[in-house]
């Protein structure tokens, strides 16, 4: 199948399989331990239904929504995710410039593959950038610098990788601990011709933190299972809050005396994530959090949500129950992989007319109809 004729993230994430080497589709599509975070994200979704309001003239519909205080297209950002410059050449850009011509913010990880300046300068569109926060410090805060010189308007710590989750998809590829491929993976990379002319003999390379090493680092030496600071803590946080002038979103969130003490320190958001299933096994889903946090916190900072949201009908669900936005991680990643910058439009086109549909369906003309008396959970 084309992705032009993709109808569904589903048809994205197939074709993804197809064009990728398994060990990166593995590393894009896998979560930690036995995935049962993973699953439980969608898990969690599901267990939603609708109780549509009927007879509502519904022809005049918009998705459209403000995120971080900018006009979006609909209610979605798209990333950070890392290494986008496996899953298509120059992935992070292409991402990006998707993001732009759809009109919702792109988030840029601390580990993506272009450069910040140039993201800024070829994509353009409404920016945020992840940090993560590594052993040596200065690399995070030259990070953060130059995304603020870059106009970067969101600054988003991402505080649930103290080390890394169990990856077992990604040891048993090679990929853990240090890029060691097995004959197996090296056979299977072979065997993807198209990706090797393409990906591969452009060395993607996690070049914003390489600029920060300087000359005689090797990134990939860098960059590796125990490069983040474990000791980060709120104080930290309130240290970031101080430095950065601009929007200040902290994801990983799971609790609602974590995301109130988050706000005591001025945070303007928080993100209700457990890392798409990737860090801490058996966490509960980002949207099984939101109505505690919600009740705590809501008209005092932004709610975002991610995990698991691969339909409009998701992203429907999660704003009804009180989020501003949602992050979406492997949904438009599915499209890189299957089409580059035109496969990451694809889907998120997909999300925007099923948003539509869903509105239309549950009698909501626009985002700000999303209300919880919609929804019923179902065991
Ligand atoms: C391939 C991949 C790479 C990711 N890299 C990062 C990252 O660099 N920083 C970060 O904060 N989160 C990262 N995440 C987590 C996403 O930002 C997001 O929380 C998660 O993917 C949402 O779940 P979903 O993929 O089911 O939509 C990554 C997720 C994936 C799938």
């Amino acid at each position: 199948m084309k992705f032009q004729n993709a109808v569904n993230i589903e048809d994205l994430r197939k074709i993804a399989r197809k064009r990728l080497p398994k060990f990166v589709f593995s590393y894009v599509d896998g979560g930690s331990e036995d995935e049962r975070t993973l699953s439980g994200n969608l898990d969690a979704l599901a267990r939603w239904r609708f109780k549509p309001r009927t007879l509502i003239d519904v022809s005049a519909r918009d998705t459209a929504a403000t995120v971080m205080g900018a006009p979006a297209r609909m209610p979605v950002i798209v990333g950070p995710t890392g290494l986008n410059g496996l899953s298509w050449r120059n992935g992070d850009l292409e991402m990006a410039q998707a993001s732009a011509i759809m009109g919702v913010p792109f988030a840029a990880s601390t580990v993506c593959m272009s450069l910040l300046e140039d993201v800024r300068e070829q994509a353009g569109g409404e920016l945020m950038f992840q940090a993560y926060v590594f052993n040596e410090r200065r690399i995070t805060d030259a990070l953060i610098q130059r995304a603020q010189d870059a106009g970067f308007g969101t600054l988003i710590i991402t505080s649930d990788f103290p080390v890394a989750g169990k990856r077992e998809r990604d040891f048993r590829s090679g990929m853990l601990p240090k890029q060691q491929f097995p004959l197996s993976t090296k056979l299977n990379i072979l065997m993807h011709p198209r990706w090797v002319a393409s990906v591969a003999t452009n060395k993607p390379r996690f070049v914003n933190v390489e600029r920060e090493l300087g000359p005689g680092h090797d990134v990939n030496n860098f960059v590796g299972h125990g490069m983040f600071d474990p000791s980060l803590c709120w104080d930290d946080l309130k240290r970031f809050r101080d430095r950065w002038p601009g929007n200040l979103l902290l994801k990983g969130v799971l609790r609602a005396d974590d995301a109130q003490r988050a706000v005591s320190i001025g945070v303007d958001g928080v993100v209700l994530s457990n890392h798409g299933g990737r860090q801490l096994d058996s966490a509960i889903s980002g949207l099984d959090a939101l109505p505690e946090v919600a009740a705590a916190i809501a008209g005092k900072a932004s709610i975002i949500v991610d995990g698991g949201v691969r339909r409009g009908s998701d992203i429907a669900k999660a704003i009804a129950l009180g989020a501003q936005a949602v992050i979406l991680g492997r949904a438009p990643v599915y499209g890189l992989a299957a089409g580059g910058r035109e496969g990451a439009l694809k889907a998120l086109e997909i999300l925007q007319e099923e948003l539509d549909t869903t509105l239309a369906l549950t009698g909501c003309r626009s985002i700000g109809d999303l209300s919880p008396d919609l929804l019923v959970k179902v065991e």
